[in-house]
């Protein structure tokens, strides 16, 4: 089977999308699972520039390495190279929406949406403290463990086969 492809993304591409890159990447190392996985930003402030110090720190604290990821901004290529696209929160849902072909959008969800059924946002720690970064890890954690657990799921329990009796 292919892997999945998929790309997360928030405002500056250096705190909560390299976060969830880094982390996914982690678990499904762990869960033996093979992903493709990748952030961006839909903003170009910190193209080519490491992670946030306080992201690689929180990271780091809990075994996973951020250093060899760099910000990049969402390009429209995305929409093709990735099978899913998971925002953080509504704007940068907005933002990816607004850039995506028509038959891209089923593509693109809201992470926790997508991974718990939370209708909920990752919040944006870039003005917050390093609590801030711990709430975004936690919930990173959960968002990103369910994640797992769904592209892990059997496609006989996805629904697909379930009208076969
Ligand atoms: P992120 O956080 O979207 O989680 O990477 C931010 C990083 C930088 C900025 C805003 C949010 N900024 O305005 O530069």
């Amino acid at each position: 089977m292919k892997p999945a492809r998929i790309l997360f993304v928030c405002l500056g591409n250096i705190c909560r999308s390299p976060l969830a890159e880094g982390m996914l990447r982690h678990l499904a190392q762990k869960a033996n699972l093979d992903v493709i996985v990748d952030s961006a930003g839909t903003g170009g402030w910190h193209i080519g520039e490491l992670p946030d110090p306080r992201a690689i720190a929180v990271a780091h604290k809990h075994g996973i390495d951020l250093t060899a990821q760099r910000g990049r901004k969402i390009a429209v290529e995305d929409f093709d190279a990735f099978d899913l696209i998971l925002a953080m929160d509504k704007s940068n849902l907005r933002h990816v929406r607004a850039l995506a072909p028509t038959a891209a959008l089923p593509k693109v969800h809201l992470l926790m949406n997508y991974a718990l059924s939370r209708n909920e946002p990752v919040p944006d720690p870039y003005y917050e403290g390093p609590e801030g970064f711990e709430l975004v890890y936690s919930m990173l954690l959960e968002g990103c463990t369910a994640l797992v657990e769904k592209l892990a799921e059997p496609v006989s329990r996805s629904g697909n086969i379930s009208s076969v009796r």
